[in-house]
């Protein structure tokens, strides 16, 4: 398969998903490779094919005092850039490939090798400096194409039907959609009924969301859209990353900001936030997970024209 969409920056991880001295495994652009963090927080990642036989590193071991992975099947050991250790000694030359990876506020980046075609969005920079992080939720590899995945994110005629149940959302009025080539901004106004009480206690911060939600949503296309929502315990940025795993496959997850929060509100919402979130994500899921194979539309619902934008970058790439 091509790549869909080379030169792209994308986040593949936050450093809070990935463990301490532990082999993950991720896969982009139907590449596997082998992330691991260390103890100060240095981050390595290499193919995850071995270059002796081919047996995946992701299965095996890192030791802590060297910072090298082991392979499970004949247990060689390489080093982050790829080197091979025997006995005390490595090699000079790398024999595994490596993965570059650009650090920033815990947010692990790459272009998987490609020439970069654009800077890695300054909107998470403007984030970190104002907001907290709060945690990740809702990881999960969709099955569903990279187009689909990114289309629900530019659509705001989906929260009737697939949000329905959560959040109760009645209408959505998109007042202003500004877009700067690859940067977009939408201000919108979700209209709500009430949540029952066995919604609210189930999910508590149901409760306490007001009948208008007036929200503000940036996009940086392709990996990124952050959500701002003032809420009554205090100030929300949700990051939403998306990133192709295969044709068919697609990586999600939220990274969770929030300011003027107080430490008591923090405890006893921060659960009930990121379940919210997860729920969403779940939602947006069982969406894209069911359509059909897509077709000419023969209607037309208000504000399309943002997903519509969001469609032409993808294919003017
Ligand atoms: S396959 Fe990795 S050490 Fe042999
Ligand atoms: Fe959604």
């Amino acid at each position: 398969m091509e790549p869909i969409l080379p030169g792209a920056p994308w986040l593949i991880a936050h450093k809070s998903m990935l463990g301490v001295n532990k082999p993950n495994k991720i896969t982009l652009n139907e590449q596997d490779y082998v992330i691991w963090q260390n103890q100060k927080g240095e981050v390595f990642a290499l193919d995850n094919i071995c270059p002796h036989m081919q047996a995946p590193l992701s299965n095996g071991w890192v030791c802590q005092e060297k910072d090298t992975i082991t392979c499970p099947f004949h247990a060689l050991e390489f080093d982050g850039q790829g080197r091979l250790y025997q006995g005390d000694k490595k090699d000079i030359q790398p024999i595994a490939k490596s993965l570059e990876l650009v650090v920033n506020n815990d947010c692990i980046w790459t272009y998987a090798g490609f020439e970069p075609k654009l800077p890695i969005p300054d909107l998470h920079q403007i984030i970190v400096d104002e907001y907290e992080f709060i945690g990740v939720a809702g990881e999960k590899s969709i099955q569903g194409d990279f187009l689909s995945n990114l289309m629900v994110n530019y659509d705001y005629n989906h929260q009737n039907g697939t949000h329905k149940e959560l959040f109760k959302i009645t209408s959505c009025n998109v007042s202003s959609f500004e877009e700067k080539g690859y940067y977009a901004t939408v201000k919108q106004d979700l209209m709500r009924a009430n949540n029952t009480l066995g919604e609210i206690v189930k999910n508590p911060i149901l409760g306490i969301f007001p009948k208008i939600l007036s929200n503000t949503l940036e996009y940086a296309f392709p990996s990124t859209t952050a959500f701002f929502a003032k809420t009554p315990i205090g100030d929300i940025a949700q990051i939403h990353i998306l990133y192709p795993e295969t044709e068919k496959r697609t990586k999600t997850f939220i990274l969770m900001y929030a300011k003027n929060i107080n430490h008591l509100m923090k405890f006893l919402f921060k659960n009930s936030v990121l379940q919210a979130a997860a729920t969403v994500i779940e939602q947006d899921t069982g969406a894209v997970e069911n359509l059909y194979p897509r077709q000419k539309s023969k209607i037309r619902l208000p504000n399309e024209e943002i997903m519509f934008y969001a469609e032409k970058l993808y294919s003017d790439w």
